[in-house]
């Protein structure tokens, strides 16, 4: 299912498409495809058949909304904001190393609030590494509060200290106390 495109900073296009069958394949290789430092930062779950299956299917049901952004076949960016029916989403964004610093984790941040504000949502929860200072700062550019730390579970079972941050999307709006791990 097309869902529009985005274009880096040098002008490439690629296509936005919300997770489906026809990823699963590549989803893992986008995995693979990583730096060690990339997969340090973004493992948000397991890459086996079974578990991609599992967010294949939270993805048709909009349990979760997930987006891949793709070159040809290729998954380059995976971005999602899980719990999708809950008032308070928790995102996640991950891009492939060629593509890191070309302007698309705005656009995929854009994206994801305007998903989020446009199905009436309190606000959306994110965490990320202490050390992702790249990440941090896209973050409270799009307005984000570094509002804590919390211990998470990455998809690979580390227990990390991460940075917990919100984003309001109502008056008032609260992050509710809450588990970070994967929603399987
Ligand atoms: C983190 C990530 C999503 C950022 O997306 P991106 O498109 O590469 O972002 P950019 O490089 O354009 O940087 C975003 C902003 O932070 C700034 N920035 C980049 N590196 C920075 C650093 N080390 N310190 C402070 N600011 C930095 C950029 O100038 C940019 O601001 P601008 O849009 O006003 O120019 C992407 O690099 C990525 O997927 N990295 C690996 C996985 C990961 O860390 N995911 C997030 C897990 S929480």
């Amino acid at each position: 299912m097309g869902e529009g495109m985005m274009r880096t900073r040098s002008g490439e296009a690629l296509t936005v498409e919300r997770l489906s069958d026809a990823h699963a394949a590549a989803l893992p290789r986008f995995h693979e495809s990583l730096s060690q430092s990339s997969r340090d930062s973004f493992t948000p779950h397991a890459y086996d058949p079974e578990t991609v299956g599992v967010y294949i299917r939270r993805s048709r049901s909009d349990d979760d909304r997930i987006y891949v952004l793709l070159r040809g076949d290729e998954v380059v960016g995976y971005f999602f904001l899980w719990e999708f029916q809950e008032s308070i989403p928790l995102l996640g964004i991950g891009i492939a190393d060629a593509f890191q610093g070309a302007g698309l984790g705005r656009q995929m941040m854009a994206r994801l609030v305007q998903d989020a504000r446009e199905a009436g949502k309190d606000g959306i929860e994110l965490t990320t590494m202490q050390h992702n200072d790249r990440a941090f700062a896209l973050y409270n550019k799009m307005g984000f509060e570094h509002i804590g730390d919390v211990e998470n579970m990455t998809g690979d079972g580390r227990l990390v200290i991460e940075r917990r941050m919100f984003l309001a999307l109502k008056d008032g709006a609260k992050p509710a106390d809450r588990a970070f791990k994967p929603p399987v």
